[in-house]
C-alpha cells in the first residue's frame, strides 16, 4: 500500500501488543500508529516509554467496549487499518470472570468491526481489519496431531470460546460486508513485557523471590512456545500481504510439556542469579490443576511459511535466556507492576484455594 497509512492498534499497552506498536513505530516512519487501549491492569505505557516521543505515534486512552466513543474515533480519525489485539487475554481470570471476557472481546470486536465497517462504506480507503487471535479457539489435542486452519472450532474456556466468538463475527463482515478482513491464531507467547500472571513470567518472578512455582496438575499439559518477536514479525508480514478473508495459523513448532519447561527455567535462573545447580527447582509445587484444562496445543504454520514467507527466528534457549535477562535487568518494571491489584489476585488464585 502507498498511501499514507493511518493504523488503528488496539491493546498496544499490553504484552504482544507493546512490541507490534514498537515494531510499526519504528519501522514505518511514514504511518501513523494509534494505540488504542483501556490500560486495564494488563496494560502498561511503561511498556512504551522508548517510542513515546515519536511523531508518527499517539496513544488514546479507552475502551473498545464503548460503542459511541469507537463510532467517534473513525469518524475523527478515519483510519485505513485497524490491527487489534486488545482482549482479556488470561484462561484462569477467564474461568473466575466468565462475563467480562464476553463484553471485552466478543462485544468489543463487535464495535471496532461495525465502525470499520461505517469508514469502508463511507471512505472506500479501508485496507484491513486484522483480528489476532489464539490457537485456543480449537481446543485441546491429545498426543498428536496439530491445528491447522482447517481443524473445526471447539473452545472449552470462556476466554477461548470468546476469542472463537470474535473469529466468527469477522468472518460474517467478511462475508456479509465485503469487510476486508484476517485472522491469525498464534500459540503460547512468551518474552519481555509478559504480565507475570501467565506462566513463564510468573514462574521468572517467583523464583526471583524464592515464592512455590505452581504447576498445575501434574505439569503434564503441552504447549508450543514462540517468542513474541517472531510473533510481530508475523503480524507485520499478514497485515500488509495476508489475503482478505484468509486464515493464518502461527506456532513455534516448539512443543514443551509444563513440567520440562519449568526445569529448563529453574536452570537458567540458576545460571543467571549464580545460585548452585538444582536450587530453583525445589521451588516446583504441584498444585490442584485449572477446571477445564486444554491438554495440548500444537501449531501446524505451514501456511503462513508458504504463502507470507514467515518463519520464527528465535530457538527457545535464546528466546527463555533473552526474556529471562529482560526481567532481571527491569526489577524496577515487575515491582511496578506487582501491585495491589496483582497481589490481590495472587492470593485469590493461589493461596486462598
Ligand atoms: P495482554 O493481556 O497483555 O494485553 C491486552 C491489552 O488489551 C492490555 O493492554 C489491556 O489494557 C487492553 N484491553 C483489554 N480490554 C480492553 C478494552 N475493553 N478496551 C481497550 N483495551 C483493552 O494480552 P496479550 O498477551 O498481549 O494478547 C494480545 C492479543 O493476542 C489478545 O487478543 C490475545 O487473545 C492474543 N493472543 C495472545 C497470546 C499469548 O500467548 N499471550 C497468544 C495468541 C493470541
Ligand atoms: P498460561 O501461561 O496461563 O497460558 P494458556 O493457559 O493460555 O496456555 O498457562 C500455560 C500453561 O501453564 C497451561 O497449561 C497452564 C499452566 N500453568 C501452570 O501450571 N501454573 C500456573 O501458575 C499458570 C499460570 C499456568
Amino acid at each position: 500500500m502507498n498511501t499514507k497509512n493511518k493504523i488503528l492498534i488496539t491493546g498496544g499497552a499490553g504484552f504482544i501488543g507493546s512490541h507490534v506498536v514498537r515494531r510499526f513505530v519504528k519501522k514505518y516512519p511514514d504511518y501513523l500508529i494509534y494505540n488504542l487501549d483501556k490500560l486495564t491492569y494488563a496494560g502498561n505505557l511503561e511498556n512504551l516509554t522508548d517510542i513515546e516521543d515519536y511523531s508518527n505515534y499517539s496513544f488514546i486512552k479507552g475502551d473498545i467496549t464503548n460503542q459511541e466513543f469507537i463510532r467517534e474515533l473513525f469518524r475523527k480519525y478515519k483510519f485505513n487499518g485497524v490491527i487489534h489485539l486488545a482482549a482479556e487475554s488470561h484462561v484462569d481470570r477467564s474461568i473466575s470472570n466468565p462475563l467480562e471476557f464476553i463484553y471485552a472481546n466478543v462485544v468489543g470486536t463487535a464495535n471496532l468491526l461495525f465502525s470499520s465497517q461505517e469508514q469502508l462504506k463511507h471512505n472506500q480507503n479501508f485496507h484491513c481489519f486484522y483480528h489476532i487471535s489464539t490457537d485456543e479457539v480449537y481446543g485441546s489435542l491429545d498426543s498428536t496431531g496439530f491445528f491447522t486452519e482447517k481443524t473445526p472450532y471447539s473452545p472449552r474456556s470462556p476466554y477461548s470460546a470468546s476469542k472463537a466468538g470474535s473469529d466468527h463475527l469477522v468472518r460474517a463482515f467478511f462475508h456479509t460486508y465485503k469487510l476486508p478482513v484476517v485472522i491469525s491464531n498464534c500459540s503460547n507467547n512468551y518474552g519481555p513485557n509478559q504480565f507475570p500472571e501467565k506462566l513463564i513470567p510468573l514462574a521468572i518472578n517467583n523464583i526471583l523471590y524464592n515464592k512455590p512455582i505452581p504447576i498445575y496438575g501434574k505439569g503434564e499439559n503441552i504447549r508450543d512456545w514462540l517468542y513474541v518477536e517472531d510473533h510481530a514479525e508475523a503480524i507485520d508480514l499478514t497485515y500488509h500481504n495476508g489475503k482478505p478473508g484468509e486464515t493464518y495459523n502461527v506456532g513455534g513448532n516448539n512443543e514443551w510439556k509444563n513440567i520440562d519447561l519449568i526445569t529448563k527455567l529453574c536452570e537458567i535462573m540458576d545460571r543467571k542469579l549464580n545460585r548452585p545447580p538444582e536450587t530453583s527447582k525445589k521451588l516446583i509445587t504441584y498444585v490442584k490443576d485449572r477446571a477445564g484444562h486444554d491438554l495440548r496445543y500444537a501449531i501446524d504454520s505451514s501456511k503462513i511459511t508458504s504463502d507470507l514467507g514467515w518463519k520464527p527466528v528465535f530457538d527457545f534457549e535464546t528466546g527463555l535466556t533473552k526474556t529471562v535477562e529482560w526481567y532481571l535487568n527491569n526489577k524496577k518494571w515487575l515491582n511496578n507492576v506487582i501491585s495491589g491489584e496483582y497481589e490481590k489476585y495472587y492470593q485469590e488464585q493461589y493461596v486462598k484455594r
